[in-house]
């Protein structure tokens, strides 16, 4: 019998050898050092021998076993990792692979276009300052000096709501007597950003909702120079150091004298195309001197104090520098068109 043990000691030993998977691994278990097992029986089977050989067998299967239980651990551990590593390499997951992108919004060109004119007001001391976009038609109209039934409304095609006389604001004007009256008498200077909304048949240059960036300054010392020189610098921060621009009387019933302010066409360089309608200048913004009627309004002495203030409308100022066609492309949500800026 202990030649029998010995037998299988050495059958085991080899057999292991060739063991390459778990489940000849475990076959192997069963079949040596299981609980049905071959050692195991033959320790079992022990009674049959002569009583004076019972311990040193006993004490050599359990050696035998205890060494095949060991090498049993050690070989299903390198098994253990052996098949992990190939798992890893052939399995669903490969850890090398890239990452799948997150797709990642953008800046809407319009708003790209709105800190860039704040950076640069704020560079000459212009902070911004918001106002409400549901205004009453005393603040929209008639505190900046268009009453009632004055033509100049018809600039303005007005939103009403179900409330009389709340309106939506048609302009970034009332943003004028909002400033000026919460801070009247110290001197101010703010830029006022924010949606307008104007009843119009919607066409390539015309759109019922747009952005205004308003600008206003208030003080003692401010005259029509200070007001040519500051939108100068800011036309040439904006579309160019050598750009020309110019000025243009025109009409605005909250500002006089009132002017446009034209820039030389930034795509044709003033020699004349499509988008200047050949004329070689783009207009880019309306502004002028406050009217007394509207400094007194704000709550500023006409006599003690002047100021000026601008418009200017960031999508058509995007449309010029990027040479945009349509003002729709602005809130039509194409990402075709968004994706470009
Ligand atoms: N509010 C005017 C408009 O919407 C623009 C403007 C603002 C003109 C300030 C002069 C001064 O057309």
């Amino acid at each position: 019998m202990l030649d029998q043990l010995e037998t299988l000691y050495k059958d085991a030993q080899q057999s292991l050898g060739s063991v390459v998977n778990a489940n000849a691994l475990e076959t192997w278990e069963n079949k040596y050092i299981g609980r049905k097992g071959e050692i195991t029986n033959l320790l079992r089977s022990v009674g049959q021998l002569p009583a004076d050989q019972r311990a040193a067998f006993g004490k050599r299967a359990n050696e035998i076993k205890n060494d095949l239980t060991a090498l049993f651990e050690s070989r299903a551990e390198t098994i253990r990792q052996h098949e992990l590593a190939q798992s890893l390499e052939e399995g669903g997951i490969d850890v090398t692979l890239p990452g799948r992108s997150v797709p990642m919004g953008g800046i809407h060109p319009s708003n790209q276009t709105l800190r860039e004119i704040y950076a640069i007001w704020a560079d000459m001391g212009f902070q911004v300052f918001r106002t409400r976009e549901v205004e009453d038609d005393e603040t929209n109209f008639e505190m900046l000096n268009i009453p009632q039934h004055h033509p100049a409304r018809d600039m303005w095609d007005t939103f009403h709501t179900t409330t009389p006389g709340v309106i939506l604001r048609t302009h970034t004007s009332p943003g004028q007597i909002h400033s000026m009256r919460k801070f009247a008498p110290q001197p101010i200077r703010f830029v006022l950003p924010g949606m307008c909304y104007r009843y119009e048949q919607i066409s390539t240059r015309k759109e019922i909702q747009f952005n205004q960036v308003e600008g206003i300054a208030v003080g003692t010392n401010i005259h029509l120079s200070d007001l040519k020189g500051t939108i100068t610098a800011f036309a040439q921060r904006i579309f160019g150091a050598d750009r020309k621009v110019r000025y243009r009387s025109s009409y605005f019933p909250f500002t006089e004298p009132s002017m446009e302010v034209d820039v030389e066409c930034i795509l044709c360089e003033g020699k004349g195309c499509s988008v200047c309608s050949y004329s070689g200048w783009l207009e880019i913004a309306g502004c002028g001197m406050i009217h007394p009627v509207v400094l007194r309004n704000g709550g500023y002495d006409p006599n003690v104090h002047s100021g000026f203030a601008f418009g200017m409308g960031p999508e058509r100022i995007t449309m010029l520098k990027h040479g945009i066609k349509d003002i729709r492309y602005f809130w039509g949500n194409d990402l075709r068109f968004l994706e470009q800026f």
